[in-house]
């Protein structure tokens, strides 16, 4: 009985130390020294985190087709006339990305897709009709109100705008490119558009439609 209470009362004494001594980073220290390394440096990775960077050069998978040389910008899609990599925010406004041709018709199977992965990637934060109030984070994230991805601002952007923008993200929007392929991003510009019509805006004809 009296061990255990003897025991507590160091415990508590060794606690209060590490607490006076600055959260435990002497006892660190001490683990690095002895062991070589400790809990602290634990390797952990952050949700969505890319671990391993892909080679130089290399063309990823969701890109789609390949860049039409070294350090090309690789929009998915063979262009003329396309600028150096990388692709970078203020490409998104370059004529190229604002006029890239959707390859992908707006077709039953287009949209299915395309609906599927709108609630999979971006309704979290867009809504699932392309409202932003509406988003599952809008407590958290109060400032998402003013994205709605089915009202006019976004209704009279380029097909290859909102390509790009899923590609490379915005301000505070994640990239997507990694994540979302191709093919499959231009599925999401498609049903995008069919929001747009639904909430009675009009979409941009834009690229090959
Ligand atoms: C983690 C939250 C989040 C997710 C998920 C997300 N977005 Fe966004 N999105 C934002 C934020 C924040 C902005 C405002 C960007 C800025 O600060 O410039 C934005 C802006 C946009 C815009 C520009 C809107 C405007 O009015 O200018 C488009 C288009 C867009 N997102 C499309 C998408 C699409 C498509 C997806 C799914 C692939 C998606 N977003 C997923 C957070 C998100």
């Amino acid at each position: 009985m009296s061990g255990t209470v003897g025991r507590n009362a160091r415990m508590a004494w060794i606690g209060a130390l590490l607490l006076a001594t600055g959260a435990c980073t002497p006892l660190d220290d001490l683990a690095v020294f002895v062991f070589g390394r400790s809990m602290r440096d634990s390797r952990s990775f952050d949700p969505y985190e890319n671990t391993i960077a892909p080679p130089e050069n290399s063309v990823p998978f969701a890109s789609g087709n390949n860049t039409p040389g070294p350090g090309r910008l690789n929009t998915g899609q063979p262009e003329p006339g396309l600028m150096p990599a990388p692709f970078a925010q203020a490409d998104l406004f370059s004529p190229v990305v604002q006029n890239l041709p959707n390859p992908v018709p707006p077709d039953p199977a287009s949209l299915e897709r395309g609906e599927v992965l709108f609630n999979r990637f971006c309704a979290v934060c867009h809504g699932a009709a392309g409202v932003g109030a509406q988003a599952n984070i809008i407590e958290k994230f109060p400032l998402l109100i003013g994205y709605n991805l089915s009202g006019p601002v976004v209704a009279g952007f380029t097909d290859g705008y909102i390509y790009g923008i899923m590609r490379i993200g915005r301000g505070l929007m994640p990239p997507y490119g990694h994540q979302i392929s191709h093919f499959d991003r231009w599925n999401i510009v498609n049903y995008i558009r069919v929001l747009q019509g639904q909430a009675g805006n009009t979409p941009l004809g834009a690229g090959a439609e």
